[in-house]
């Protein structure tokens, strides 16, 4: 080779792995394999070392490591950070209220809601000690972010330093060295910036952002803080997490406080003492919502009275004192080219609208769910007529619409466009996958494959939920690569996973040879899966992809159980509809009956616990953290009882679960504690008989430290 040819070559691949390694960084977006990535290095490499006067000095070569990594550190939130409800419709808001006010047992009196715009952007959590910024953080899954704290000191709406020269009370505290201060609130990208941003990525040759809040999210996980200087970032604050002392009493006098402090806050903040104004302050805020110069994709309502707030305290992942009022879905007009059907992991054959692509709401959107074969006829969940009754057929002209971050659906459609020839869609009651029966049981929506372990789609798809990111999410190993080792034969089913390495480990080298994957990623990936043999309860329960058991519910399942002995053993021996085990599963707030049945039938059914047992002989399974474990009652379980007067049962529930009690609705010999208010009948007696303790009202408050 002459010299001016690997001059010529050199330049190519420097090129094409800077522009690698922009889309690996810049866009979260990887346009070629580890492998390929890796064979390029090694190329260059390797001219480099024939002709090394034609290193350049920026060679890919020097810069270390292979891009494998999100290359951000991992913060653990002091205090969780939680998400929203949704609410579409004005009738929601008034169901919200209500919830509320049965929560905390109020009447007609007048409650106050903070009334803040919803700011399509991303959530940061900011940490200050001593009043200095010290960490930023994404909020991850909520327990856990992503460290960005060099990229969020270059937003200039992001105080470095607290200013605590003002004259109020709650400031002594603050300038305390050991002050902790948590502001939360939301980072977003004018659209001014965006355009300027957009047309410095086309200048470079890079691919334009879609909308706001992917160049928010894109520019403020950047490796280099610098880009996320030039990119003019903003922010608002509007929430907070640990603080170590108390530093207003209403979401108002909160907002006040941060602007204080020297943050943004959002001017169209308002108190409103109504639902009717609530509800008045949402619609103004819509008329102006193009004319803002940010995108904002609806209202959030909070209890203004913090005291209220932490009464009414969390769900699983959601507060019960605010939620978010979503402006109205995106609509557009398509045409539905096919209708394809998939099979999920529980069997349910999904009905799905390939679309002629179409943007609506800033996205394109390509499909869409067709829910199932009711939905397509034109029938609703109850049998209920919906579109006027119009079917959906392949060829017709569809209007499509997408509220916030769901999977688009269908709304309606065009008759007067639709061909005289096309013909009423026909469900397939044949799997398409692996040609099982697929039946619909009576009173489900879905019809289901019949196929069970012997689907491939099912067990493609538990495989590919089972390495997801709430379940064992094993880096190096998504829904593409687990898809190839089962169409390979080398992993058929979770515990396959785990053996990977004792199969294959020594002929290392057939998976190296194998596209996609290269010396770097072959490696790491056998550490990355034997890194996750120690595993926590909840992710495994989730993993299992037993059908109604989501994130949440695992988890409420590995707190309630804590070991997996406890919770495979009460499931084997559970009996539908039989107490014990059953009644103890449903005491569970948030399990019902479906969904115990559903666990109950997986753990119970040979060939999948089989599969289930194959797997739990290769993990370390970590039993579940107790909430709260300082607290007296903590662990125990309570039973409520006659009337309480200071809360409702729903608020003496959800606070006793949330210092880790579990709360039981009968007294038995299990039972650590009776609470006994006014009227208490039998249940106090068999607690005596038995020896339970029993305290009042008051007892419990004090008990519990709320008095
Ligand atoms: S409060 C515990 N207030 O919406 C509740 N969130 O859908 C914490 N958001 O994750 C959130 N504007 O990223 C709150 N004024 C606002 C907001 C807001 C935007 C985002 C935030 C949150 C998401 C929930």
């Amino acid at each position: 080779m002459s010299r001016e040819e690997a001059f010529l070559e050199l330049a190519e691949l420097a090129k094409t792995a800077a522009r690698a390694n922009l889309a690996y960084y810049n866009d979260d977006d990887p346009v070629i394999s580890d492998a390929t990535y890796d064979h390029m290095k090694r190329r260059i490499l390797a001219l480099e070392l024939q002709f090394p006067n034609l290193k350049s000095e920026d060679s890919p070569t020097d810069q270390i490591g292979a891009p494998v990594n999100s290359g951000f550190g991992k913060i653990k939130h002091a205090a969780r950070m939680l998400s929203l409800g949704n609410a579409f419709e004005d009738e929601e808001v008034w169901e919200f209220d209500a919830s509320v006010r049965k929560f905390l047992g109020l009447g007609s009196e007048e409650l106050a809601y903070s009334v803040e715009p919803k700011i399509d952007g991303l959530s940061l959590s900011l940490r200050y000690e001593g009043g200095v910024l010290k960490q930023a953080a994404t909020r991850g899954d909520g327990a856990v972010g992503e460290d960005v704290t060099k990229n969020a000191l270059e937003i200039p709406s992001i105080p470095h330093l607290l200013n605590v020269g003002h004259d109020a009370p709650w400031l002594e505290w603050i300038r305390s060295s050991q002050s902790i201060f948590e502001v939360r609130g939301e980072v977003y990208m004018s659209h001014l910036d965006l355009e300027s941003t957009n047309l410095e990525q086309s200048a470079k040759g890079l691919k334009p952002y879609k909308n706001p809040r992917n160049a928010a999210a894109g520019s403020l996980r950047q490796l280099n803080p610098a880009v996320t200087r030039r990119r003019k970032l903003s922010f608002f604050a509007y929430a907070w997490g640990e603080t170590s002392s108390a530093f207003a009493q209403t979401q108002m006098d909160a907002i006040n406080n941060f602007e204080l402090l020297d943050f943004s806050t959002n001017p169209l903040t308002k108190l409103c003492k109504s639902v009717e104004a609530m509800i008045a302050q949402y619609r103004k805020i819509e008329t102006q919502r193009a004319t803002l110069g940010y995108d904002i994709d609806g209202v959030v309502y909070k209890v203004n009275d913090l005291d209220l707030q932490r009464r009414l305290g969390f769900r699983s992942t959601t507060p019960r004192w605010a939620i978010a009022h979503k402006f109205p879905a995106e609509l557009a007009w398509t045409t539905l080219d096919a209708i394809d059907i998939q099979v999920g992991r529980t069997g349910a054959l999904s009905p799905v609208a390939r679309l002629k692509p179409v943007t609506v709401g800033g996205v394109v959107v390509s499909n869409a769910t067709l829910h199932n074969e009711d939905y397509i006829a034109g029938r609703g969940n109850k049998g209920e007529t919906i579109r006027g009754g119009k079917d959906i057929r392949t060829g017709d002209w569809v209007q499509v619409y997408r509220a916030g971050d769901v999977i688009p659906k269908v709304a309606d459609v065009d008759l007067s466009k639709r061909a005289a020839t096309a013909q009423p869609y026909e469900f397939p009651h044949i799997c398409p996958d692996c040609g099982s029966e697929a039946i619909r049981e009576e009173g489900d929506a879905v019809r289901r494959c019949t196929g069970g372990l012997i689907c491939p789609a099912q067990a493609v798809e538990k495989l590919k939920h089972f390495v997801s990111r709430g379940a064992f999410d094993i880096d190096g190993l998504g829904a593409k690569q687990v898809e190839q080792f089962y169409k390979d034969g080398w992993v058929r089913e979770p515990a396959d996973i785990f053996t990977l390495c004792t199969r294959f480990g020594s002929g290392l080298q057939q998976l190296k040879n194998r596209d996609g994957w290269g010396d770097i990623s072959a490696a790491s990936l056998f550490d990355a899966i034997d890194d996750k043999r120690k595993i926590p309860l909840h992710r495994l329960i989730f993993g299992l992809g037993i059908r109604h058991v989501g994130e949440q519910v695992s988890k409420l399942l590995a707190t309630h159980f804590s070991t997996w002995a406890a919770f495979e053993s009460a499931l084997t021996r559970a009996e539908i509809g039989a107490g014990g085990e059953w009644d103890d599963l449903l005491n569970i707030d948030g399990v019902g009956a479906v969904l115990a049945q559903s666990a109950i039938t997986t753990l119970q059914q040979d060939g999948e616990r089989a599969s289930i047992d194959r797997l739990v002989a290769q993990l370390d399974v970590q039993p579940a953290e107790k909430p709260a474990s300082d607290s007296p009652v903590a662990g125990k379980t309570v039973v409520f009882t006659g009337s309480l007067e200071k809360m409702t049962r729903a608020e003496a529930k959800a606070r006793a679960e949330s210092l880790g009690a579990k709360v039981a609705g009968s007294v038995s010999a299990k039972t650590d504690l009776l609470v006994a208010g006014p009227g208490a009948g039998s249940k106090e007696n068999k607690a005596a008989d038995l020896g339970i303790e029993t305290i009042d009202e008051d007892g419990w408050l004090s008990l519990i430290g709320d008095a």
